[in-house]
């Protein structure tokens, strides 16, 4: 292998030289800096990937990301998430300094390279370096970090247990703000939204738009089954389109027979549910159980949905543990 498989980046002028990823100095590091990880046109120990502290990413939140699953070797949707980062990058005038066909290159690269076959990517677009003020034409090339690391996951027997989430008092930042299917680097809002979690002792919370109807969790989609029918919100209630999400509404539900109905409903339909489940690239699948309320101190209501996981959510999650662990594995 050499370099030369390497998608170039703007970032890779003339003149300068980057580490061969595939060098001795690489792989050294294979003992102790791994990941080995792709920023901007190189492949580098985990301790030596740095950015600017001029970069637009880290300076204001400007740029876009995905997190993205690889099974049995395989990149899980991954046309959706390029499609989404590609989408994403336009919403927020960001050009993407490699092409779509380079992007997936360096994402197998950094599989193959750090020898994973079940691991998580995080694939980060920043604006790029730039000046301190705001404008991003001071930006004259966008940043690209890959990172391919381990995953992980919700502790085993909550997948059986079901989980414990709260509800947000924060309401979602509105689309006309910013548009949540942004896939932004900005994720304060869903940050503060978790941390309401936190304090109550959960791992997730439910997020309610400006007009109180149900959005998603900060970093999952949510569903629920309502007379064997699967319910959740649309897009345009400020959320983002999950691959996870298309994944059980356009595969999943229809191989199950589960009709599957996209509305906007409050807080007291959700309650009223016979299962809930979260989704997302990380947590897969994964059953709510309590629905818990809370004044900012303490819990005002608890909302007992269902006790564990209920039939219809363990059928779909059976589904999608056969297809991620079956062969091939979809890439879209
Ligand atoms: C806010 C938010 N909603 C939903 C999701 C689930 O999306 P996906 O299924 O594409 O991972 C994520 C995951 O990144 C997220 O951050």
């Amino acid at each position: 292998m050499s370099t030369t498989s390497l998608p170039p980046t703007p970032h890779s002028t003339p003149g300068v030289t980057f580490a061969d990823p595939w060098s001795a100095q690489a792989k050294r590091a294979d003992q102790g800096e791994r990941p080995l990880i792709y920023v901007n046109g190189k492949i580098v120990p985990k301790g030596q990937a740095m950015v600017s502290v001029y970069d637009h990413g880290l300076l204001y939140g400007d740029g876009v990301f995905e997190g993205i699953r690889v099974y049995r070797g395989n990149i899980f949707l991954l046309k959706q998430h390029m499609d989404r980062m590609w989408r994403c990058a336009e919403a927020i005038r960001l050009t993407i300094p490699i092409s779509r066909d380079e992007m997936v290159k360096v994402l197998r690269e950094c599989i193959q390279v750090n020898g994973k076959s079940d691991a998580y990517i995080r694939l980060i677009v920043s604006r790029g370096a730039g000046t301190l003020g705001l404008d991003p034409r001071r930006c004259p090339v966008a940043g690209v970090i890959c990172i391919v690391d381990d995953i992980s996951l919700f502790p085993a027997e909550m997948y059986e247990k079901g989980m414990r989430v709260v509800v947000a008092n924060r309401p979602k930042t509105p689309a006309a703000c910013l548009d949540p299917r942004i896939k932004s680097l900005n994720y304060l809002n869903n940050i503060l939204a978790k941390c309401e979690a936190i304090d109550h002792g959960c791992h997730e919370v439910v997020m309610l738009n400006t007009d109180g109807f149900v959005t998603e969790g900060s970093g999952d989609n949510i569903f629920y089954f309502k007379g064997g029918v699967l319910h959740t919100p649309p897009s345009d209630a400020g959320l983002l389109e999950g691959c996870t999400r298309a994944f059980v509404m356009q595969r999943l539900a229809p191989a199950l027979g589960f009709k599957v109905v996209e509305k906007n409903f409050r807080l007291d339909e959700l309650l009223a549910a016979d299962e809930i489940f979260l989704t997302g690239s990380a947590a897969e699948i994964i059953s709510v159980t309590q629905i818990d309320q809370h004044d900012g101190k303490v819990i005002t209501k608890t909302n007992v949905i269902s006790k564990g996981e209920g039939p219809l959510t363990k059928r779909l999650r059976a589904k999608f543990r056969e297809i991620v662990t079956g062969d091939p594995v979809p890439e879209e």
